[in-house]
């Protein structure tokens, strides 16, 4: 007989449904036979990272024989400087992907119970299958987090809350007070991370200021990157702000040498440079309302988000949808694997020639598409539409 390897493996590894990311732009030109494709499906800053960090990462690739500083003080130093916690309560990692993994690591074994909104970001689910813990997964409400139910679903066996903030794939945030009325409600024992991988990008005066709790002295760790604002998505660096005995905890399960220099460098130098933040909300926001302005003309609806992407329902099956626009130069992400109807789409905002571009491309692929009934995808799908 043959050996099967996946009857070999640990059963909850096996549970593990695989991350599917955005199709890399390389990838579709040489499928396609086509050039000058464009990106809308992972949420990156399309502005490029800072001339100060390309700066950064020129000086350091002399000194690629060696090895990282595997504690990453200097970024450290430097995010303490920014953040205003001592850098012992910050600890870095490759990208905030591995700081969610470290998380389970420490909290989430066989019996726990983790807590996530459903539908969020698919690594928090695949991190707690990992470690063989169980998830628990709450519904949104109207797109959003719902806290109260969160809350709800917390057992004796709860060890770790996730609160997606804004979430990804909606785009919605949860309030001040909102968050504020779950931390009461919890025993104090459950660690609640905020994963803010998007809060640069939030206008709304309720954002939740989690520091804030940190500070009070609650048990919550909250989760930066620079893969979006910072624009260094490619070189994989993120960080978490908690305790100065959860940092060290987390330390303890995190491999050495973890964020590689040029990451730490080019993070280090990115930070100085506040005119590329600004720019960066700047386009967002003039994209974003561009968006809103033509997809509402198109008699579309359009999910509204505090994040540099947002959810459209084209009402048209989304993945023929998604394979025309990718034959026109525009990959898009179709988010039928988060869960939700099979007609939505989420899109990340470009600079204002690629958005032009891709509402021409959306208008083509709408015009040659039969568009479904009002509610049919929504039908088919968990999430009900409001
Ligand atoms: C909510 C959320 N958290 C974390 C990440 C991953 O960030 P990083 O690139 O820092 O690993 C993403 C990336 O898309 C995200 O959407």
């Amino acid at each position: 007989m043959p050996v099967v390897l996946k009857d070999l493996i640990k059963e909850n590894v096996s549970r593990v449904a695989p991350y599917v990311p955005g199709r890399p732009i390389e990838l579709v030109e040489q499928e396609l036979g086509i050039k000058h494709v464009l990106k809308f499906a992972s949420n990156e800053n399309p502005l490029g990272p800072s001339p100060l960090a390309i700066k950064a990462l020129s000086e350091n690739a002399k000194q690629l024989n060696r090895y990282p500083d595997s504690s990453s003080y200097f970024l450290r130093k430097r995010l303490s400087k920014h953040i205003g916690f001592p850098m012992e309560q910050i600890i870095v990692g490759n990208g905030s992907n591995e700081l969610i993994e470290l998380i389970c690591h420490l909290f989430a074994g066989a019996g726990d119970e983790v807590v996530v909104g459903d539908p969020s970001f698919p690594m928090y689910k695949i991190a707690i299958d990992l470690m063989g813990a169980t998830p628990v997964l709450v519904p949104l409400k109207d797109y959003r987090f719902d806290m109260a139910a969160m809350a709800k679903a917390v057992t004796p066996k709860t060890t770790v809350v996730f609160v997606c903030n804004p979430n990804n794939p909606t785009g919605t945030i949860v309030t001040e007070a909102e968050v504020r009325e779950f931390m009461d409600g919890i025993p104090e024992k459950v660690v609640v991370v905020f994963d803010e991988a998007y809060c640069e990008y939030v206008k709304n005066p309720d954002y939740p200021d989690t520091f804030k709790l940190l500070r009070e002295g609650r048990l919550v760790i909250s989760l930066r990157t620079f893969s979006k604002i910072y624009a260094l998505a490619g070189l994989r660096v993120g960080y978490g702000v908690a305790s100065e005995e959860m940092v060290f905890l987390l330390n303890t399960v995190r491999l050495p040498f973890n964020v590689t220099s040029a990451a730490q460098v080019a993070a280090e130098a990115s930070l100085d440079d506040e005119e590329q933040v600004t720019r960066s909300i700047r386009v967002n926001s003039e994209g974003m309302a561009f968006f809103k302005e033509k997809l509402t003309e198109l008699g579309l609806t359009m999910i509204d988000s505090e994040a540099n992407f947002f959810l459209v329902d084209l009402g048209v099956d989304c993945k023929a949808a998604s394979r025309e626009l990718e034959k026109r130069g525009l990959i898009v992400r179709p988010v039928g694997p988060f869960g939700l109807p099979d007609t939505f789409v989420r899109i990340s905002v470009g600079i204002r020639e690629e958005n032009e571009r891709l509402l021409e491309g959306l208008k083509e692929v709408l015009a040659g598409t039969k568009r479904k009934k009002k509610g049919e995808s929504a039908r088919e799908a968990r999430l009900q539409m409001p």
